[in-house]
């Protein structure tokens, strides 16, 4: 079997549906089921003796080293982190705990366990590292992409936190010989996506006739990457990835924020139009910017390209369509996700912007 670490959220639960719908091979998967964290996102695994699901802590040292010495998985997928920019800038404490402390825990238990491995098994463990574009900071906008050699310069809690796991990795592998790869990957959108993060939370307000909130001028740039492509990514990286390496995972679909909005306003104009007839365009809102808010990033993706055959099947278009059906179809999972905690951070993080 495979451990999968946050697997019970966005990208994690994707990943572990769609690992689950393609083979037969089991999933460990340890969350600690934060906010982020769903079962609802697991609902259809339920009674598949495949899936065993544990809540718990990746900084659990005694439960981690449990895990493994139990169900000795043959590779570690490490999604578990605190995710959201905007909460790092509010409290930045969780965010080193996780993602660095966590980390750091994690990739001791893993070591411990790996070298205590019989030869073969040995050879064939694997530590997937599932990291950001946004450990390289910020691009101008005539600048290359962000390739695999670029510097590390973080400007959030969040992103600092995210690079300061990835330099663990790499030591990891560098001083102990520790069999790891690394992805460092764009914006994902998608199904079960957490209605805090930009695309799901405009689907929402908009369906809810609230403002669609646009952070300063809308016109940072993102790259975006539907979830189902970032899985195959990673799935192919455990496949042939070659140890050591880190691997840039993107779309080749650079987008400013405001288009984003846009044809998200576009999609839900021609699938859910507004009884009154007018578009959701009139609810965009431009609000106060993020501080230290990064103006762009973008992804050169050659390398998993030309080393390991993976591309993007979805284009925008088709990625876009998909997820705002997914929503308009799964009312029930967007009104359990909006829990009083839900609503405490929306309060905290819009009344004060302008
Ligand atoms: P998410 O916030 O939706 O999910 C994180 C999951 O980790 C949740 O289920 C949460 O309960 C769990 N978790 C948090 N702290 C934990 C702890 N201490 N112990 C165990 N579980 C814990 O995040 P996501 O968007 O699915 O991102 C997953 C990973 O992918 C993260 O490492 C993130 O940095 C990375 N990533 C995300 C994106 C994106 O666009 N969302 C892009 C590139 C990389
Ligand atoms: P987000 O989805 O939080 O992802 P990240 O910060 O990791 O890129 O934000 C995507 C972009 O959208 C980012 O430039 C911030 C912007 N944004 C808004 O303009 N309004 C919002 O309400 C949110 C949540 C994000």
């Amino acid at each position: 079997m495979i451990l999968v670490t946050g697997g019970a959220g966005f990208i994690g639960a994707n990943f572990v549906l769609d690992w689950l719908a393609s083979q037969d091979e089991a999933v460990l998967n340890l969350d600690k089921l934060t906010y982020a964290g769903n079962l609802e996102n697991l609902a259809s695994l339920e009674g598949d003796a495949r899936h065993v699901f544990v809540q718990g802590d990746i900084c659990d040292r005694a439960l981690v080293d449990g895990l493994l010495a139990r169900y000795k998985p043959r590779a570690l997928v490490h999604f578990a982190a605190e995710s959201h920019v905007d909460r790092s800038i509010h409290g930045p404490g969780e965010f080193m705990r996780t993602n660095v402390e966590g980390t750091f825990s994690l990739l001791e238990a893993a070591r411990n366990h790996w070298s205590a491995l019989p030869a073969g098994e040995k050879d064939s463990f694997r530590f997937h590292h599932v990291s950001t574009d946004e450990v390289y900071g910020s691009l101008s906008p005539e600048a290359a992409p962000f390739s695999e050699v670029h510097p590390y310069e973080p400007n959030s809690p969040y992103s600092a936190s995210k690079a300061a796991s990835d330099h663990l990795v790499r030591a990891w592998h560098h001083t102990y010989g520790l069999p790891v790869t690394t992805s460092n990957c764009s914006n994902n959108y998608g199904p079960y996506h957490f209605p805090e993060k930009l695309i799901p939370l405009v689907i929402v307000n908009a369906l809810a006739g609230k403002p669609l909130p646009i952070y300063g001028d809308g016109q940072q740039i993102r790259d975006w990457l539907y979830v189902g492509d970032h899985c195959a990514a990673i799935r192919r990286i455990l496949e042939v990835g070659r140890l050591g390496e880190t691997y840039n995972v993107g779309g080749w679909n650079e987008m400013a924020n405001l288009d984003i909005v846009r044809q998200v306003c576009v999609l839900l104009d021609e699938l859910r139009p507004r009884a009154d007839g007018q578009s959701y365009f009139t609810q965009i809102t431009h609000v106060t910017d993020r501080p230290g808010h990064d103006r762009r990033y973008a992804i050169d993706a050659r390398k998993i390209e030309r080393e390991l055959g993976w591309r993007p099947a979805e284009t925008f278009a088709t990625g876009i369509r998909k997820t705002v059906a997914w929503y308009l179809d799964n009312q029930d999972w967007v009104a359990h996700v909006q829990s009083g905690a839900y609503r405490e951070w929306v309060s905290r993080n819009y009344e004060a912007r302008a």
